[in-house]
């Protein structure tokens, strides 16, 4: 999508479709829609009248210009609820509502002045952007017919002009955390045939040499030479070679902190030879959504050039039965030294973080770590659809990382890593089981397992099997990839740096 800035008067603004935002308690019309209803001579109030148009989240009106004094045929208003606790999320879901409607309605560009109460320009520009751009996404590219209607330009008002380097500020953030949360859909929505681990790694190579980032790419036997028995083991049953991908971004002069992300990467998950049911392996080639989400990450970096020193790890791999796979009841030693007896070839996820998280420990000696994992269907139980959940060892580092998905309108709540629990993961013969003897708390139970490959360091760990695909169309997107936890981890990332 094409993006400007306008400082012009809204009558005077050209485009295919005028996108203006309004409050549920406004009294009267803002001076924006006030100036915009004179020039069509009423209209805007006698719909908005007569549509019962309360300016409600999500409500949406639109009327068409036709030969009045307007520079655009069409003006769309999209509710922002009420002044009081309106925030950037709602903006977003305004702005993808609206570019999603003036897209259908034919329009090829848009312009828009969505003014939330209270939201500074540079805020208010990022949002519209994200908004526009994550709302009109699409994931098309194995369909001979494309749709025509596309919305090719955006341009985004800001009236006042002292707020004009805030507001080209905002535009340009919004378009690089849009853009790569878009890559991470679109590696997600990439079915498994496509997106194996050598694809990954190679779309890691890609990413690297645009932003001239650090690439080490360790392969089996690199992998096996540094003790990764776990991660090993869940990748022997498959005819695709595994890829160990290390990404690294080091700002210009001193960081201010040095940070790993991690990515379970698990190209498609068909359980291995404790074979998951038809219905639940259908759509395990999103497994690899935290795996996405880091190369998302990276492919932003380099444009934001924030002071923190960023590793990201992906151990990719498919899960498969065969010959070679992997047995129930086998036992496995992790590069941290611990033995793990397989007692569900199914609970693979933790096998190749276990390793990834004990790598990062070892090779980069972070300030703190962070995972990203379609890690269990409990996950989905607790929270539903609408949340990720949230694990941490560390109370700050859970504070900083949930205030993040606030700022980036990303759910997650708080889940905890309840010690008692870990008494279901002891084995007979190895130090830990994959899987607990007790029921329930599955989600919980992994992040047990989990925490002891982390030695202690700050950690936290995002469940995102619930998150990472929508079966639904969302307000930020279509069914599909969500791109989940790149905006949070952008947001993360600039707020300690000290940027926001
Ligand atoms: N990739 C799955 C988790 C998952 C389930 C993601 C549903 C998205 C939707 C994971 O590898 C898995 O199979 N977990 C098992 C663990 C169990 C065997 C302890 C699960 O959650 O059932
Ligand atoms: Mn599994
Ligand atoms: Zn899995």
């Amino acid at each position: 999508m094409k993006l400007s800035l306008s400082q012009s008067g809204l009558t005077e603004t050209r485009a295919d479709a005028l996108i203006l935002g309004r409050h549920a308690d406004e009294a009267r019309l803002s001076p924006a829609l006030a100036s915009v209803d004179e020039a069509l001579g009423g209209l805007l109030t006698r719909v908005m009248a007569a549509e019962k148009f309360e300016g409600k989240p999500g409500q949406l009106t639109h009327v068409h210009a036709d030969g009045r004094r307007l520079r655009a045929p069409r003006v769309l208003v999209a509710g922002l609820g009420p002044k009081k606790g309106s925030n950037a999320e709602v903006v977003r879901r305004a702005a993808s509502a609206a570019a999603r409607r003036a897209r259908d309605l034919g329009a090829r560009s848009a312009a828009a002045y969505l003014a939330a109460d209270g939201l500074p320009a540079r805020a208010r520009a990022q949002a519209t952007v994200e908004g526009a751009v994550l709302g009109t996404y699409r994931f098309d590219r194995y369909l001979k017919e494309k749709s025509p209607k596309q919305l090719e330009a955006l341009t985004v008002v800001e009236p006042e002009g002292r707020q004009r380097a805030a507001a080209g500020e905002g535009m340009r953030a919004g378009e690089v955390w849009a853009a790569a949360t878009c890559l991470t859909r679109d590696l997600v929505n990439e079915p498994a045939n496509v997106v194996t681990p050598s694809f990954l790694a190679r779309r890691a190579q890609e990413i690297a040499k645009a932003g001239r980032l650090g690439l080490k790419i360790l392969e089996r036997a690199d992998c096996a030479k540094l003790g990764m028995g776990a991660y090993i083991g869940v990748a022997q049953g498959s005819e695709e070679p595994p890829k160990f991908i290390h990404l690294s971004y080091t700002p210009k002069g001193r960081a201010r902190r040095r940070v790993a992300i991690i990515g379970k990467g698990i190209t498609f998950d068909s359980g291995g030879l404790d074979l998951k049911p038809a219905d639940g392996m259908y759509r395990m080639k999103d497994d690899m959504a935290g795996a996405a989400t880091v190369l998302g990450l990276f492919s932003a970096l380099p444009k934001l050039r924030l002071p923190v020193e960023v590793h990201g790890l992906i151990a990719a791999t498919e899960n498969m039965p065969s010959g070679t796979a992997q047995r129930p009841g086998d036992v496995v030693r992790a590069m941290n030294g611990l033995t793990i007896e397989i007692g569900n070839t199914d609970a693979e996820g933790r096998l190749t973080l276990a390793d990834a998280l004990a790598y990062a420990v070892r090779e980069i000696k972070p300030s703190e770590m962070i995972d990203l994992a379609t890690l269990t269907g409990a996950i989905v139980i607790a929270l539903g659809q609408g949340m990720s959940g949230v694990f941490a060892s560390d109370d700050p580092l859970a504070g900083r990382v949930l205030g993040a998905a606030e700022a980036a309108g990303e759910k997650m709540w708080r889940m905890p890593l309840h010690d008692e629990y870990k008494d279901g993961l002891k084995s007979d013969i190895a130090d830990l089981n994959n899987i607990s003897s007790q029921r329930g708390g599955g989600a919980i139970v992994a992040g047990l397992f989990m925490r002891d490959f982390t030695d202690g360091k700050p950690w936290a760990h995002l469940d995102i099997a619930g998150t990472a695909f929508s079966e639904r169309e969302l307000p930020l997107g279509p069914k599909g990839g969500t791109g989940v936890g790149v905006r949070t981890l952008l947001a993360y990332l600039s707020a300690v740096a000290g940027r926001r």
